[in-house]
């Protein structure tokens, strides 16, 4: 049983709460190996459509990474503690939806979290920033390279060499998340949108995200290119066929998965 992160299901809907609340969900080792085992069997439960990523408590979704494990820390042991797999890429990668629901501080390798997830929806109490270099260190989870690819290169810059932390609203404003709500509405809303996407076929969501996260990394050439190879593997699914029939049948599509 995992001690760090609390898993509670709402129909197709798991929704995994970090539970660290004294330390503002800072995110150690045990979290992430637990996380890291949560996922891993979530990925094969095929009653789980969408997955959302939360912190415990009303003040901080995660405060970054538990600054206590840097203390005496050599260039070795940090390599070892940053090793493959790394729950970021794991959850960029993850072939179900991640929702970030952002319900407080977010910061640093929890900034960097929320940006490998999907979908980041926040409080408007949520407060956002890559704080590394107080420490004298810089982002390691991916923010120099995810953080430009939300907000442009101007942005990223700003926060990630100022370290200062902005306010929800700005935050959306620059892209760095997709919806800002009240808190009270916060998890009505996740769950919301979390629902509807679990209301589609769980193959073609796979495949969208495979499609979107490969234009990432890929020249847009190339990206067209695969797309297209993926649009034309839709149509070996049953839920093409579904989906089509439910269409000119005008009624609600039955999805198989398959
Ligand atoms: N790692 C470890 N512990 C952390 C933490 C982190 N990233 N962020 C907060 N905590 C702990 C604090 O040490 C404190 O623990 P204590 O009560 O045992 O002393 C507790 O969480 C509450 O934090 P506190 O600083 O008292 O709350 P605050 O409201 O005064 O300030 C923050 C909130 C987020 C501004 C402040 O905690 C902070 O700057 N945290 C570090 C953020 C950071 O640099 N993250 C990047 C890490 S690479």
């Amino acid at each position: 049983m995992p001690e760090t992160i609390l898993v509670e299901r709402e129909g197709r809907v798991a929704i995994l709460t970090i539970n660290r609340p004294d330390k503002l969900n800072a995110l150690n080792q045990q979290v992430r190996d637990e996380m890291l085992e949560i996922l891993a069997g979530i990925e094969h439960d095929d009653s789980v459509g969408v997955v959302v990523i939360t912190g415990a408590g009303e003040k901080s979704f995660i405060a970054g990474a538990d600054i206590g494990e840097f203390a005496g820390r050599t260039p070795f042991d940090q390599r070892h503690a940053m090793r493959s797999p790394r729950v970021f890429d794991i959850m960029a990668s993850f072939p179900k939806p991640v929702i970030a629901m952002i319900n407080g501080f977010c910061l640093g390798g929890g900034c960097e979290l929320a940006m490998s997830c999907d979908i980041r929806i926040a409080s408007e109490k949520a407060r956002f920033g890559q704080p590394e270099i107080n420490l004298g260190i810089i982002p390691g989870g991916g923010g120099t390279q995810r953080l430009p690819r939300l907000v442009g290169t101007g942005h990223a810059m700003r926060l990630i060499l100022t370290g200062d932390m902005i306010q929800a609203a700005e935050a959306k404003e620059i892209g760095l998340v997709e919806i800002v709500v009240p808190a009270e509405e916060l998890r009505a809303k996740t769950l919301e949108l979390a629902n509807k996407i679990a209301s589609k076929s769980p193959l073609t969501l796979k495949i969208a995200k495979e499609a979107l996260r490969a234009s990432e990394r890929l020249p847009i050439e190339d990206g067209i290119t695969y797309e297209r190879d993926l649009f034309c593997l839709c149509f070996s699914s049953a839920d093409k066929e579904e989906g089509v029939k439910a269409f000119l049948e005008k009624r609600p599509a039955e999805w198989k998965g398959r």
